[in-house]
């Protein structure tokens, strides 16, 4: 579903993607692991078409079709999503504003009619139910004032109303105590299907306890490393990155 093959990327003339290749199947969630500094966001915002980088070389084919030459919101149309590190937080848009506005954008995008505002409202109420989002966290301000826990509540229920083709996670654990992060991973969990595709970044093995990966890759210095199974990410628990550090270097 999702193939990247010898991805060369930088920032600033600062090479950072050096020659990064990964395939990640229908149907599968492919862990990536990786020390801090390894380029681990930069392969989440170069996939999700983030301005600012660089692409030098290489190919990123979402079912068979080139997305590189398309604009973030032609990707995230095509079913690309992206839950960051650092949700955003935006004043003066209120929650629900944005979600029919994000929605609305990816039904424009693939030439299907806008929402109707009761069609819209219905299908937000039933994720937020489930998800445990309250009704004052849709009027307020996108992530103003929003608790970690909260933040990662709506970067879930963004994936759940957008249904995307390839969801990539950044290391939505950072920072997470155990109830959020089993929020997250029972959201990942509820979505996963034989037609789409999860890569989660994390730098720790504790949410593939939740979220349990077909695939295990290490990222370090630019590149893919080693890929191998989920005992991989226990290998990684146990003996850290230095052994895949000085591989690289
Ligand atoms: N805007 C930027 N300008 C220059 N260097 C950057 C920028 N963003 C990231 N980098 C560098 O790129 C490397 C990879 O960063 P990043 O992809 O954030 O790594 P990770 O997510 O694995 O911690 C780091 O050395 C970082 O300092
Ligand atoms: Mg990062």
């Amino acid at each position: 579903m999702l193939d990247i093959t010898d991805l060369h990327a930088n920032i600033d003339g600062k090479d950072i993607l050096k020659g990064l290749s990964l395939s990640v199947k229908a149907g599968e969630v492919a862990a990536i692991m990786g020390p801090n500094g390894s380029g681990k966001s930069t392969l989440s915002y170069v996939v999700a078409g983030r301005a600012g980088y660089e692409v030098t070389g290489g190919s990123i084919m979402l079912n068979g079709e080139d997305i590189l030459a398309m604009e973030a919101n032609e990707r995230a149309a095509k079913g690309i999503f992206l839950a960051f590190q650092y949700p955003l937080e935006i004043p003066g848009v209120t929650t629900m504003t944005f979600l029919k506005a994000a929605m609305n954008a990816q039904r424009k995008q693939r030439g299907e009619e806008e929402l109707t505002t009761p069609d819209f409202i219905k299908r937000v109420r039933a994720a937020a139910d489930k998800l445990g989002v309250s009704q004052d966290m849709l009027r307020r301000p996108l992530n103003v004032g929003f608790s970690g826990g909260e933040k990662k509540r709506m970067e879930v229920l963004q994936m759940v109303l957008l249904e995307p083709k390839v969801a990539i996670l950044d290391e939505t654990d950072s920072g997470l105590d155990i109830d959020a992060l089993r929020i997250v991973a029972e959201g990942v969990n509820a979505l996963r299907s034989p037609d789409r595709a999860f890569v989660v970044i994390t730098h720790y093995q504790r949410l593939l306890d939740y979220i349990v990966p077909d695939s295990v890759h290490i990222l370090s210095a630019g590149r893919i490393v080693k890929s191998g199974d989920k005992e991989l990410a226990h290998e990684l628990e146990k003996n850290g990155y230095r052994d895949y550090v000085a591989d690289a270097a």
